[in-house]
């Protein structure tokens, strides 16, 4: 699998996540110095209990007996207030660099060229900034410092146990080889089965994501059944990735008791027979021993699980690291972009522009055109020719990969990217709204729209009267209720979007779905409306917008066939007439 090579001890990755808790510095020292603190007291507990044991108990003196005790209830107290401090301490840690992070990867992922949204499938990008941020959070809550805390106490108690009596601490420890070789394949076992675990988790979301989304196709195919059979597959996947792991924490856990049963044995014996033969007590010895042993097991259970979650945290990071130090994002050209106007006039110009989503597939070919100042042009052709694509180009959410792009004669990778979106208004062939109101829809969550301008603007796009028919007019949430709008609805939407931007150039996908006349009319209207006064370029499919083109260009296969005004090209007899009597055919079928 690849990634799991990579271990706790990329140090390099491991400085950089920590270079996250920076402005947490303090909480963090202040976490390790706790970890020490509690190593060190660890074996003070098994120490008095030694010398009640052997000086007062023995010698029946009653009233160091209850003394001692209420020192050792003390100390306990004190051990779990720092427990708490530390364990506090180390999860706040955790969630404040998962939240920083969340946000510098969110605004990495809001930053990234669109391209790279058509290579990443969405459920990864979600998995990235929910799923894999959170295991950020066990390398500080469960992972270095702990660790360091549970080897540092493991330490001092058997720096204790071997003060006190070397020998027998040797004897105690004799049946920990099987405790490190349980250790070792509890380790792997768990390892394994968390990357099944995770792939599961992966694929279900993933499907299901996937399947809510398409759920119209679903049911309206009658394909319920099969896509929850392949469902039950998934879930019984991961089931079975589950048990695995929680198989292996069943044989470990009891497993690490009878070792610790061994061991505690073992110290019973030997110091017994040693009362026996040289006639002197170890009773204290053996209770401290005792406690020292269940203090030394205790951290050694979850050292291996504490391992893995580490392990885990590292591969999650070098996951995220990967996005953030995606370096596909809108770059300033050399020497900085040039001082442009904030406002642009709209002049466009496309020379010889030839352009790949992937490889060497051009969807556009040497494609070459002028648009003045406020004209209006329509591209035409037919699906899949690259109108859409000619669009995007514009607006730089694609690069170009010959061939030149203008604006105002000036080349639109000069220009700084907001003043160039700032002025270029965009309708899209299909809208997509958020969960939320029709205003926040409508303004984007921009304050500086306010809301008597949102309804200025919806009276001349004619949808004003409409939307005060919804219930809770402006505020109607459009994803309530399940009623979202109509295809038609959601473009008239976004028409006013655009009308509040008022762009110099205006960039129209007409949506392809017939509508029925009134809607059509209002449709109409509402195009009129906006293309007025501005550089516009329509891709259009209604005869009606076509004709009141300036320019039309034919676009086919990504080459332009035609170019020139309605009339001319008819006169022509060419592609566009052709083009033009099926369009007027499905036209009149329509209406
Ligand atoms: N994001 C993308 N990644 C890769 N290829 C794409 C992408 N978007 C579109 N294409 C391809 O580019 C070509 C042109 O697509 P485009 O969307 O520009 O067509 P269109 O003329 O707008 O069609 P329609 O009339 O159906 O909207 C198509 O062959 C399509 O498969
Ligand atoms: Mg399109």
């Amino acid at each position: 699998m690849p990634g799991t090579k990579k271990t706790i001890f990329d140090f390099a990755l491991l400085r950089r996540v920590f270079g996250y808790a920076s402005p947490y510095k303090r909480k963090f020292y202040w976490s390790v110095v706790l970890a020490i603190v509690l190593a060190i007291i660890t074996p003070v507990r098994p120490l008095l209990i030694q010398l009640t044991v052997d000086r007062y108990i023995a010698r029946s003196v009653e009233s160091m007996v209850i003394y001692m005790t209420i020192i050792q209830i003390g100390l306990l107290l004190v051990e779990t207030a720092l427990r708490f401090l530390f364990s506090f301490m180390t999860n706040w840690l955790g969630q404040s660099v998962v939240k920083d992070m969340r946000v510098a990867v969110y605004k990495k992922i809001l930053g990234l060229n669109l391209s790279q949204f058509d290579k990443t499938p969405i459920g990864t990008l979600t998995t990235r900034t929910i799923n894999d941020i959170e295991s950020i959070n066990d390398i500080f809550a469960e992972g270095l410092v702990p660790i360091i805390a549970d080897l540092l106490s493991i330490v001092c108690v058997l720096g204790y146990m071997f003060w006190v009596d070397w020998q027998l601490t040797l004897i105690a420890l004799i049946p920990f080889p099987i405790m490190i070789i349980a250790t070792y394949y509890f380790k792997e076992s768990i390892n394994r089965s968390f990357f099944k675990v995770r792939n599961a988790v992966a694929a279900l979301n993933a499907f299901v994501q996937e399947h809510l989304t398409g759920m119209a196709v679903v049911q309206a195919f009658s394909a319920e059944e099969r896509e929850f059979a392949k469902f039950k597959k998934i879930n019984r996947d991961h089931r079975n990735a589950n048990i695995k792991a929680i198989f292996a924490y069943s044989v470990f856990f009891p497993l690490v008791e009878i070792v610790l049963a061994l061991s505690i044995g073992l110290v019973v014996w030997w110091t017994s027979k040693e009362a026996l033969n040289l006639q002197q007590s170890q009773q204290g010895v053996v209770v401290s021993f005792i406690l020292c042993l269940n203090l030394l097991f205790r951290p050694l259970r979850v050292l291996a699980d504490k391992f893995n979650v580490l392990q885990m945290g590292i591969i999650a990071s070098e996951r995220i690291f990967k996005v953030l130090d995606n370096d596909d994002v809108p770059k300033p050209p050399e020497g900085g972009y040039k001082k442009t106007p904030e406002v642009l006039k709209g002049a466009i110009g496309f020379e010889k522009v030839w352009f790949a989503y992937a490889d060497e597939n051009y969807v556009l070919k040497n494609v070459s055109f002028r648009i003045g100042a406020g004209e209006t042009v329509a591209i035409v052709g037919h699906t899949g020719s690259g109108k859409t694509t000619i669009i995007s180009l514009l607006n730089r959410l694609y690069h170009i990969q010959r061939g030149s792009i203008r604006i105002d004669d000036i080349n639109i990778g000069d220009y700084d990217l907001n003043i160039l979106r700032k002025n270029i208004g965009v309708v899209l062939q299909d809208v997509f709204l958020f969960s939320g109101s029709v205003i926040d829809n409508i303004t984007l969550r921009n304050p500086d729209i306010s809301k008597e301008k949102v309804e200025e603007a919806a009276k001349l796009i004619g949808m004003h009267d409409f939307i005060m028919r919804l219930p809770g007019g402006y505020d109607y949430n459009v994803m309530e209720r399940g009623v979202t709008l109509s295809l038609g609805q959601r473009q008239l939407l976004s028409f006013i979007r655009a009308l509040l931007y008022n762009p110099s150039v205006l960039i129209l996908d007409e949506a392809t779905s017939s509508v029925d006349t009134e809607s059509e009319i209002l449709i109409q209207h509402a195009i009129d409306t906006l293309i007025n006064g501005r550089t516009s370029i329509v891709i259009a499919h209604r005869l009606s917008t076509i004709r009141k083109a300036d320019k039309i260009i034919v676009l086919d296969r990504g080459e332009i066939k035609e170019m020139g005004s309605h009339n001319e090209l008819l006169a022509k007899g060419g592609f566009y007439s052709k083009l033009h009597e099926m369009q007027f055919e499905k036209h009149r079928v329509i209406s």
